[in-house]
């Protein structure tokens, strides 16, 4: 064999053992995927469904999701000098995610976000009773929630991933066999766009989100003190002891929940002492009443800033509400893919959702998906920097 074959060769041999090594995107390993994750780590058999990780990239995002909860593991975003950072928090390996005391991160959360008082639902006059998983309460669709399951890969291409599940009637007490589809799509304006689609054939309450948590800094790269916020919000929605939402005319203006000017996330968590929804909360851990116009507007709900690397996300929603949450239980048990714990106030949630559910339907907007309606929303999260 001439010298020049021996060494194409080579190179391919290399090139071939590097790309199923690290990503089916072989290039991204070299140039711009930050986190070298292997497809392989997260190969598994739950449940008789196939586990698996999927690579997207678009623009100068790239992303990775796994199947199982529908997981954002990692997005890579560049900052103000093109220097990529994974900004979502996440686990290395499949396995990683099943022994974790943090259940939620990345996930699609459903059927319902948040906390149903003692997991009691009233829909349409019939009272049901939802697995407890939150003390007597149920949160996040209990402990078999949509976070935990094997989704379906519809489609998958370099810049989308379609996922689907269908939720038997009965799966953690919720009424009604629902069939839920979401899609995520990267395109070259470097925004990810998280689309959720259900129907069903009973009325059930329905309220999905995303649970990624961020650090735009990168993952395990300090607290999110210093990160900017900013939401388009007047009102939040007070919580009780049990962290329950009770109203939804809490005035924000002056409070340490005002984010409606920019203003540095940690500023006012020192108030912690003194304001008593921070105290019940333990931080912040509340939804916002998103300022629209009209309903089902897509608007600007939030922009993050990171002073220090420039990177800036914002948010644009359908939704009504966005809910904050500064990663007030986190205690380092948990080591995520850099091989750091992942810690007390490192990174924060911001959840596009519906209004929380209340037995009272005088209180919240009801989220009752009927048979004969279709369920049908958008979030965007747009990452750019800031000079
Ligand atoms: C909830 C928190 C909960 C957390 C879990 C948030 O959306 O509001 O109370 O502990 O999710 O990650």
């Amino acid at each position: 064999m001439k010298l020049d074959n021996a060494m194409k060769l080579l190179l391919s041999l290399f090139f071939f053992i590097t790309c199923s090594n690290y990503n089916v995107y072989c290039q991204d390993v070299k140039t711009e995927n930050c986190v070298p994750l292997k497809a392989e780590d997260f190969q598994k058999n739950i449940n008789g469904k196939m586990v698996g990780l999927y690579f997207l990239k678009n623009g100068r995002i790239s992303m990775a999701i796994t199947n199982y909860g529908g997981r954002i593991v990692s997005l890579c975003a560049p900052d103000k000098d093109g220097k990529m950072a994974d900004v979502v928090v996440g686990f290395k390996s499949i396995d990683d995610y099943l022994k974790a005391t943090g259940v939620y991160h990345g996930a699609i959360i459903g059927r319902v976000a948040g906390r149903i008082s003692n997991g009691k639902i009233d829909v349409n006059g019939t009272n049901y009773s939802l697995q407890q998983n939150a003390g007597n309460h149920h949160l996040h669709g209990g402990l078999n929630g949509f976070h935990n399951q094997v989704w379906e890969v519809k489609s998958s291409t370099e810049t989308s991933l379609v996922l689907t599940y269908l939720s038997k009637d009965g799966e953690m007490g919720y009424p009604g066999n629902v069939q839920i589809e979401v899609s995520y799509q990267l395109n070259p304006k470097n925004e990810l766009q998280i689309e959720y689609k259900a129907t069903t054939d009973k009325s059930t309450p329905l309220n999905l989100t995303n649970h990624a948590f961020f650090n735009l800094a990168g993952e395990a790269s300090g607290t999110i003190y210093n990160h900017l916020l900013t939401i388009h919000a007047d009102y939040i929605c007070p919580i009780n002891e049990d962290k329950m939402a009770i109203a939804k005319n809490y005035t924000i203006i002056g409070t340490p929940f005002d984010f409606r000017n920019e203003k540095p996330m940690g500023k006012d968590l020192v108030l912690q002492d003194s304001n008593q929804q921070l105290k019940l909360a333990g931080g912040y851990d509340h939804h916002y009443i998103l300022n629209k116009k009209k309903k089902q507007e897509m608007s600007l709900a939030a922009i993050v800033v990171e002073p220090n690397s420039g990177r800036k996300m914002e948010v644009f929603t359908l939704e009504p509400c966005i809910h904050l949450f500064s990663a007030n239980f986190f205690k380092g048990t948990d080591i995520g893919k850099l091989g750091k714990p992942i810690n007390y106030r490192e990174s924060f949630a911001l959840e596009t959702q519906r209004y929380p559910y209340s037995v009272d339907k005088k209180v919240f907007p009801s989220n009752i998906l009927n048979p004969t309606d279709k369920y049908h929303t958008k979030t965007i999260y747009r990452f750019s920097v800031v000079e």
